[in-house]
């Protein structure tokens, strides 16, 4: 799941400048995605996480860690970029819903990247997670996903990355 969990953190790090709604209304007068989502935040944390993936396959090949889910460049690709498309989305309906930007919304805010990854991958590369990521591995991350997130957030919050600590 590195690839998925490193784009947000790297984001929130790297972004900033251009919106990736331009600044531009959705039909209800309320912003597309807001300002919190940027063109830079959503190319350095996809190539973050992308670039992750890459040391990831030559780890396993040099230390032959088989237990783990063969990735390849594709499965690491629809990871990353699944992540903060799902992180985008989110943003999409909290706009819609009226809330504001880093405002919370407990689960979505938590599980968006998981749906973002998973979906995405059902729909780009079913084989690769059918055939690598058993159901307990999908048990593990669904409760693993809520502390880490929990737990970069503050680190964000304490070092001044986020404004809020969630
Ligand atoms: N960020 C970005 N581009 C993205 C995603 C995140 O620039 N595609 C940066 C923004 O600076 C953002 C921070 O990472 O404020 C934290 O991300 P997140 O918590 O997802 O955004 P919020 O500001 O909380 O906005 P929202 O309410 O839309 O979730
Ligand atoms: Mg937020």
């Amino acid at each position: 799941m590195l690839p998925a969990y490193i784009p947000n953190p790297v984001a929130a790090l790297c972004g900033g400048g251009t919106p990736i709604d331009l600044g531009r209304n959705f039909s209800d007068g309320r912003r597309v995605f807001g300002d919190g989502k940027t063109w830079r935040g959503l190319v350095a944390g996809i190539l973050a996480g992308i670039v992750i993936g890459l040391l990831q396959i030559q780890a396993q090949a040099m230390f032959n860690l088989t237990y783990l889910p063969a990735q390849t460049l594709l499965s690491v690709s629809l990871l990353a970029i699944g992540a903060l498309l799902g992180d985008l989305v989110k943003s999409f309906f909290k706009r819609r819903l009226g809330k504001e930007r880093g405002s919370k919304w407990p689960l979505a805010d938590m599980y968006d990247l998981v749906i973002g990854a998973f979906v995405l991958l059902l729909i780009a590369d079913p084989s690769w997670l059918f055939s690598q990521v058993t159901l307990a591995a999908f048990i593990v991350i669904l409760i693993l996903t809520p502390i880490l997130h929990r737990l970069t957030n503050i680190i964000g919050y304490i070092i001044k990355v986020k404004e809020v600590p969630w």
